[in-house]
């Protein structure tokens, strides 16, 4: 009997297949000395990393004052820790919006988790919740009470979401149990979701029957666009043309345009793809850096184009970021090749000063690396339908940080560089389908698993979440990913000169490494104002609220690992409390924290709560978790409801700002 593995653990045994081979530069032991510098510099990080150069007297003085300073969040932090239930800040309400089942499109079935069926999924909330953003309704009375809310489907649980089927097992692809019917109901299970939704009084609710309620999934008719559309490495048996492509999967983070579109970034792909690809395929340099086939789902046991022996370019036509409108569904969603082929995180961009739109990326894998695009043209303010083809055009670059403080953006230009013929680019379809390849020559920085990158408007920073990388080893040590075997993650803050995000330099620094400051061999970077609730490991997502503060969102603490459950945390950016952080919301047992998102007033914060009720995957005692005995029944916990992904509105009891 093999042993039985989460899906985490799967992914990681196709990283080994596709992690970064690349002998891009690592800097060395230069660190320190430029961490602590700038630190000083900025007012910030506080006494124990200044103690070495200032003086004792000057030491007291600044933490005296600092006793002083108010906060910028303005509310009691919750209790670290985990249990069944989630928590939020007294004098908080944090309710369910929607949850796994509940009805999207009309003549949705009321969720029976025994009765579930295909047509019954595509017409209810999908599973695994991830990014969520909110688009206020043209015309709205108070655009911060009716909109959108676009969701992202990311990926399910099946042991969590059928009955019987236990843990997966090695040596099967995907769970020995899934039959065709299953899969095609987790196939529906993914994608996304749109959902008008309004708050009368205090409470927020889904509109039923609204003509924007869309479910998204993995058989959605899509168009491929961009200089990548109708390439031969893109064409299938279903799709001569290569422009046309069912569904997307493993949508983790997104972003919303000013134009009033959903951004959503296929992650894990590799995971839905089995089968055996030959040696000398010409693909398989291609699909061995992205772990393609990554043997996670059993798609490819009762669909034949996610097996690669069978449909040899299917997963060249994922790993993309999809432009959604949710204002009319006529238009398909749009694969948009420009912004590269990869493991995206998210894709939260910016109107630049010079009127073009900004883009910035994680590929989320260990060593992998962060992205930028620039559109060639500027955005039009007025008509939104101008902007249609805006992400057609424009300049992907990735980063290198040097240790110096710079950080420089490499543009991904086909002839330009190495990125020749020779090297197997033709023209710059081949650089986009392989941009991680097309990135390792260029000699980009192999980062701690990049995940939200997202610019602070207000202050112009841009923030780099890094969740942890615990295979990196000391000699793999640089500048910007300063601990080896970084197991809780760090955030680099960049900072564009005069403001200009297209500038080819920004200049940047470490605003925090994470994990539990008390313990000095974790090396952990809080501010000393940080209670031992304040404190997290993995930082995943950003939200920055209306006004400028930073929310951090977590995926991976847990009882074993940081003894407290994924959340939310306030994070200070500025001024003589920078590198403080605060707790306001926790998720419950087996739970990721997802989606943070204000609406403009700041008066809610929705939040994401994906793949409630997992066992705690780094506790060897831990019980497999299942549909028969999940870790938890969130939301409902009623005796025969399996815990459900959900959405879930923030906002004050009372009414008012958060945290103001
Ligand atoms: Fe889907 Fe990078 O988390
Ligand atoms: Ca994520
Ligand atoms: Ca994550």
């Amino acid at each position: 009997m093999n042993a039985p593995l989460t899906r985490a653990q799967i992914y990681e045994e196709s990283e080994n297949v596709g992690r970064n081979p690349s002998a891009n530069a690592t800097i060395g032991d230069v660190i320190a000395a430029r961490y602590d510098r700038r630190d000083f510099l900025k007012g910030g990080l506080g006494v124990a990393a200044i103690a070495a150069t200032v003086s004792p007297l000057a030491i007291l003085a600044a933490s005296q004052a600092q006793a002083d300073i108010p906060s910028r969040f303005k509310f009691t932090e919750i209790e670290a820790g985990v249990d069944a239930n989630h928590h939020v800040a007294e004098g908080y309400d944090a309710d369910v919006l929607i949850r796994w089942g509940d009805p999207v499109l009309p003549g949705a079935p009321p969720f029976d988790p025994l009765k579930q069926s295909t047509a019954a999924q595509k017409r209810q909330f999908g599973y695994n919740n991830d990014y969520l953003g909110y688009i206020p309704m043209p015309g709205a009375k108070n655009p911060s009470r009716h909109g959108l809310l676009v969701v992202n489907h990311e990926y399910t649980n099946e042991e969590l979401m059928f009955p019987g089927l236990g843990r997966q097992d090695r040596k099967e692809v995907g769970f020995a149990g899934m039959t065709k019917e299953l899969v095609d109901i987790e196939m529906a299970a993914h994608g996304g979701s749109v959902l008008e939704i309004v708050r009368e009084r205090a409470q927020w609710r889904v509109m039923s029957g609204s003509k924007f309620a869309r479910r998204i999934h993995a058989d959605t008719p899509m168009e491929i666009s961009g200089p990548a559309a109708g390439h031969p490495r893109l064409q299938t048996t279903a799709d001569p043309t290569g422009h046309k492509v069912f569904g997307m999967v493993n949508n983790c983070a997104g972003g919303v345009t000013p134009w009033g579109t959903w951004l959503t970034c296929e992650e894990n792909f590799h995971g839905y793809f089995s089968g055996k690809l030959p040696d000398a395929h010409p693909e398989a340099r291609n699909y061995k850096r992205y772990g393609v086939p990554g043997n996670a789902f059993a798609w490819g046991k009762w669909h034949e184009r996610f097996d690669v022996s069978k449909e040899p370019h299917e997963a060249n036509r994922f790993g993309w970021v999809v432009e959604i409108d949710p204002f009319d569904s006529a238009p398909m969603p749009i694969k948009r090749t420009a912004l590269g082929r990869n493991k995206h995180e998210g894709a939260a961009g910016l109107i630049n000063k010079d009127g073009r739109y900004v883009i910035y990326m994680g590929d989320d894998e260990r060593f992998d690396y962060v992205y930028r695009f620039v559109s060639r043209d500027k955005v039009n303010r007025t008509n939104r339908r101008a902007n249609r083809d805006l992400l057609d055009h424009g300049t992907l670059s990735v980063a290198r940080y040097d240790a110096d403080g710079s950080v420089d953006w490499l543009p991904l230009i086909c002839g330009e560089g190495p990125l020749t013929a020779a090297k197997g680019f033709n023209e710059q379809a081949d650089v986009l389908i392989e941009t991680r390849r097309a990135a390792d020559l260029l000699g980009a920085t192999k980062m701690d698993r990049p995940e939200d990158v997202e610019a602070n408007p207000k202050t112009n920073n841009v923030y780099v979440i890094l969740t942890f990388n615990d295979r990196r080893k000391p000699e793999q040590v640089d500048a910007a990913n300063p601990r080896a075997n970084s197991r809780f993650g760090h955030i680099i803050e960049m900072t564009p000169p005069d403001g200009d995000h297209a500038a080819i330099r920004f200049t940047w620094n470490i605003l925090l490494k994470c994990g539990d400051p008390s313990i000095a061999a974790v090396g952990a970077k809080f501010s000393p104002d940080t209670t031992r609730n304040g404190w997290f490991g993995m930082p995943d997502n950003l939200a920055v609220d209306n006004e400028g503060r930073l929310w951090i969102a977590t995926d991976g603490n847990s009882a074993s690992k940081t003894g407290r459950a994924d959340g939310i945390w306030g994070v200070e950016t500025e001024g003589p409390l920078r590198g403080t952080s605060k707790h306001f919301f926790r998720v419950p047992v087996g739970a990721e924290m997802c989606g943070p998102y204000f609406t403009p007033d700041d008066e809610t914060l929705f939040v994401a709560v994906q793949h409630p009720g997992e066992a705690d995957e780094d506790d060897p005692k831990a019980e497999p978790a299942t549909f028969e005995k999940p870790a938890t029944r969130w939301p409902d916990f009623k005796p025969n409801m399996p815990p459900r992904p959900s959405i879930i509105a923030i906002t004050r009891k009372g009414g008012g700002k958060i945290a103001s």
